[in-house]
């Protein structure tokens, strides 16, 4: 099987666990990482391969740390802000504390960016290479409480694959 097909195996499915499913993400970063050293396309096909696999999710992509902000980079779902401050809203916190954060309800969240209306529970990861923040992962759903450890730590995972993979380029 060549490296393009097994990109074309990329395609919703179903896992019988959830840290099997994000076995099969973190196989699928590597090889998307194989096919270039641009960390952008890394990025792009990233973002759409979080969008195929991962079940009941309304955006997922990347906010790249740019100049002392955060910057939009590659996503698929609803057209979102282009720049957040650190600190400032989920991502901007992520970015600001060097941690992961979970929000279960983004209605009870008073630091929260609302780029689409039924968005109702987030995840962000940042991404640390060599000690340096590269950016944040974002994912968004519109289910309440969608993320948890495990999602977690199968993100946290693909962020230091993706750490890996920005070092290379
Ligand atoms: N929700 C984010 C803003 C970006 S959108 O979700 C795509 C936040 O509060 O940081």
């Amino acid at each position: 099987m060549t490296l393009r097909e097994k990109h074309m195996d990329i395609e919703y499915k179903e896992f019988p666990s959830k840290p099997e499913l994000y076995r099969f993400i973190h196989e699928k970063l590597w090889l998307i990482g194989e096919e270039t050293n641009d960390f952008y396309a890394v990025l792009s096909n990233a973002a759409a391969l979080f969008w195929m696999e991962l079940p009941d999710v309304n955006w997922s992509g990347f906010y790249l740390y740019k100049d002392g902000r955060l910057v939009l980079g590659p996503f698929q779902g609803k057209p979102a802000v282009a720049e957040i401050s650190i600190g400032k809203g989920v991502c901007g916190t992520a970015a600001r504390e060097l941690t992961t954060q979970v929000v279960e309800d983004v209605h009870s969240c008073c630091n929260h960016i609302a780029c689409d209306f039924r968005t109702s529970s987030e995840i962000v990861v940042p991404i640390i290479a060599t000690g340096r923040l590269v950016g944040v992962i974002d994912i968004d759903s519109p289910v309440t409480a969608r993320f948890d450890e495990q999602d977690k730590a199968g993100l946290e995972t693909a962020a230091d694959i993706l750490a890996g993979l920005c070092l290379k380029a």
